[in-house]
């Protein structure tokens, strides 16, 4: 069949096995045995779980679990899984905790377990009344909430508070309402977003408008995690070491360019214990980089300073919207096991650890930029991908990564021509 009569219109995909599926996709991709084999071995996941959490499912994709070790977060040891695809974030934290845990390792807080849902409300000519007309309903708005979730109020969560905004916009002023609710142990999108659609029409009624969404919202900025910790300047190679590290705070506090990288080191860490949890790594992105421009400029998630001892001060604060209830932390095995070596039982517990490992990740990354250059490490763990991507196996990928960091040339092209030198004798 030439390409142009290929369709994805592919009827009764979403109700065929996953089996089923992989065999229609192989075909119309032309996928060769080692392909299908590949998509079609079972990872460490029940094919049938995977295929009731999304749709379409034909396969599962394995992401290395490391362990960072030297974690301490209010006087507790951790030991901290992150699921992640690059090379040296791990390593990172426990170079970062290392250099800290005999000084006390974290301290961390929360600010809370709130979580925001807007109402958007457009089409009424009286913005102000309207508002008002909303506020007024707030013992009528608490109840219709936790009448949603009764299982949450017993749990000590529920309704919290209510905002409602006026805010400009091209179509004309808008009246967001918004549902603070504390969601407890969940993360709390399905709860807070059921109260919204509830809650919708009701104010409807109240101002004469049409409401159009009804979602949460991501910049969870009352659900914030905090985390602190000394780094004494003995243990970090001495004051040119920490100056270095200043300057490039500096740099990234003060420049957007070099705050998305800056921010995106964070994000390494946090997303890896996000995904190894089974939360929403996406939620706590999107909130992450929000946070970051809150004040109409995006910065840096961190702030690095010297203490009156000569030592270096570093801290976090960022939206932490995790739980362990409900979504994949609480039906995928691995993500349970992942808690279970944590040792957490509240959703805070969680997204103080989290917090702490973003600050241990940037305390990384500025070290190795402001001192040797991220590439150097960051080099020879690549190497061992770059040597099994050239077909190295077994004890050849050690031999091979160690020949490539030693010429300084850690290429594909490079490592075939060497394994081919290695294999011939
Ligand atoms: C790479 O994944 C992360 C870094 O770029 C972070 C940073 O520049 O701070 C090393």
């Amino acid at each position: 069949m030439s390409l142009s009569n290929l369709t994805s219109r592919i009827s009764g995909f979403h109700r065929m096995s996953t089996a089923e599926r992989l065999e229609a996709v192989a075909a119309f991709a032309g996928l060769d045995e080692a392909s299908r084999a590949q998509l079609a071995a079972p990872g460490n996941i029940d094919p049938h779980l995977a295929d009731h959490m999304i749709e379409n499912v034909v396969a599962t994709l394995a992401i290395p679990i490391g362990v960072a070790t030297n974690m301490r977060v209010d006087g507790r040891d951790v030991l901290v899984p992150m699921a992640t695809e690059e090379s040296s974030v791990v390593a990172a934290v426990c170079n970062s905790a290392r250099q800290c845990h005999d000084a006390g390792g974290f301290t961390t807080s929360v600010s809370g377990t709130l979580m925001i849902a807007q109402i958007q409300l457009v089409g009424v000519s009286d913005p102000e009344n309207a508002r008002l007309t909303i506020l007024e309903q707030r013992a009528a708005i608490a109840e219709l909430c936790d009448g949603c979730d009764p299982m949450l109020v017993s749990l000590g969560g529920g309704f919290r508070d209510l905002e409602v905004r006026i805010v400009k916009s091209l179509g004309g002023p808008m009246v967001v309402t918004h549902l603070i609710v504390d969601t407890r142990d969940a993360m709390g999108a399905n709860t807070v977003n059921t109260m919204a659609e509830a809650l919708a029409p009701r104010i409807e009624a109240w101002t004469g408008g049409k409401v159009f969404l009804r979602i949460l919202s991501n910049l969870a900025d009352r659900r914030l995690a905090r985390a602190r910790a000394l780094w004494p300047v003995e243990a970090i190679g001495g004051p040119e070491v920490r100056d270095g590290m200043i300057s490039a705070y500096h740099f990234a506090e003060a420049d957007p360019y070099r705050a998305a990288t800056h921010n995106k080191g964070i994000m390494n860490g946090v997303s890896a214990v996000v995904l190894a949890t089974g939360n929403d790594t996406r939620a706590v992105e999107a909130g992450a980089h929000a946070y970051a421009a809150r004040s109409g400029r995006y910065t840096s998630l961190t702030h690095w300073e010297v203490t009156a001892e000569g030592h270096l001060a570093g801290s976090i604060e960022l939206p932490m919207p995790v739980g362990l209830v409900g979504g994949a932390t609480r039906i995928h095995p691995t993500a349970r096991a992942c808690l279970k070596i944590l040792g957490v039982d509240t959703a805070a517990g969680l997204a103080r650890i989290i917090a702490a490992v973003g600050l241990a990740q940037n305390f990384g990354a500025m070290k190795a930029l402001a001192t040797t250059g991220i590439q150097k490490g960051h080099m020879a763990l690549h190497a061992n991908n770059v040597a099994i991507a050239a077909g190295a196996v077994g004890a050849e990928v050690a031999r091979l990564a160690a020949i490539l960091v030693e010429r300084r040339q850690v290429r594909q092209d490079v490592a075939a021509a060497e394994l081919a030198r290695m294999r011939a004798g």
